[in-house]
């Protein structure tokens, strides 16, 4: 099957960015949001505009799901109105949601008893990925679904690495969050202690770079806490529920994870000063106010 008609659910920082692609490559799109007049600006740009998520499924041959956490999807497919109503014999529906590997699971089952299929497709790349069509996709689930989604993915990303059977791109994506999680905060602690023993920003941030741990993801994140750029690429909220995500995998498997444990509560402080809303760097406001140091 060729798919031609592509459906967006959930357009915030990376589903409307994901919909802009897939318009300008050529496809015919519809999307759906549950805050409909967030679908105003797309339907501008030439999609068309479903009012459920089960006639956006009805309309087209694959739909990208990519709304916020567990309680989104499970209205996007499940309620009465939801894709799942809506899907048919060879209707495809590729996850780009982070969520445990049961609801990845679920879903997939779900699909695959009206004769659809999903692929699990988490992505990084985060909001610059999405608009630059640069997302790399962890994919998990049949191998022929993941070749007869490929032109879609194709057109959001550069890279797809398929992890296994449905369930395994959602666990890896799980570790790749905790492991920012521990990078970030790491970066921020560090940072807030060197300033307040009078180190500049910019000379901590040149021996890093210059170090054996450097990385690409410091100079990005550096240079907004340099900025004082708090605008969200990814939220404090949404990394929040990934890390509890990964604890409660941990915990099904029996697996301790007590750093990703203490770090999740540096971040529920963010979000108890009311910064959940803020891009994940936002940690660093937290760090520098329990040090008595300047933002
Ligand atoms: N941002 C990133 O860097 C990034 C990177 C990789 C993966 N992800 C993952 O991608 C997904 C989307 O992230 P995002 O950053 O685009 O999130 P976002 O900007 O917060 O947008 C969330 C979307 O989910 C919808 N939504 C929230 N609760 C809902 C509900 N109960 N029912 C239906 N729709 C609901 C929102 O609709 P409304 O407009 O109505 O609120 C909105 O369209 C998340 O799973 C996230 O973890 C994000």
């Amino acid at each position: 099957m060729t798919i031609r008609r592509v459906g967006v659910a959930g357009l915030g920082i990376m589903g409307a960015r994901m919909a802009r692609r897939l318009l300008e490559k050529g496809f015919e799109v519809s999307v759906w949001n549950r805050t409909p007049a967030r679908a105003e600006a797309l339907r501008g740009a030439g999609a068309a505009v479903a009012t459920s998520p089960r006639a956006l499924a009805d309309g087209c041959d694959a739909v990208v799901g990519a709304v916020a956490d567990p309680p989104a999807v499970e209205r996007l497919l499940f309620a009465d109105d939801g894709l799942v109503a809506g899907a048919r014999a060879g209707f495809l529906y590729l996850e780009t949601a982070t969520i445990s590997p049961a609801l990845s699971k679920r879903s997939a089952e779900a699909l695959r008893a009206k004769g659809a299929d999903a692929l699990e497709a988490p992505v990084t790349g985060s909001k610059l990925g999405a608009e630059r069509g640069t997302l790399l996709f962890m994919t998990g689930g049949s191998e022929q679904t993941l070749a007869a989604l490929q032109p879609v993915i194709q057109a959001l990303g550069t890279k797809a690495i398929h992890c296994g059977d449905t369930g395994q791109a959602s666990t890896m994506k799980l570790i790749g969050n905790a492991m920012i999680s521990y990078m970030l905060e790491g970066f921020c602690e560090g940072l807030t202690l060197g300033r307040k023993a009078g180190l500049s920003l910019d000379t901590m941030l040149s021996v890093i770079q210059a170090s054996g741990y450097a990385s690409p993801y410091y100079d990005f994140k550096g240079a907004a806490i340099r900025n004082r750029d708090f605008d969200t690429h990814f939220s404090i909220d949404l990394l929040v529920k990934d890390q509890a995500l990964a604890l409660e995998e941990a915990r099904n498997l029996g697996v301790p994870m007590p750093g990703l444990a203490a770090m999740r509560e540096v971040f529920q402080a963010a979000r108890g000063r009311g910064f959940g809303h803020e891009d994940i760097v936002a940690v660093v406001k937290v760090l520098e106010a329990n040090a008595g140091v300047e933002g």
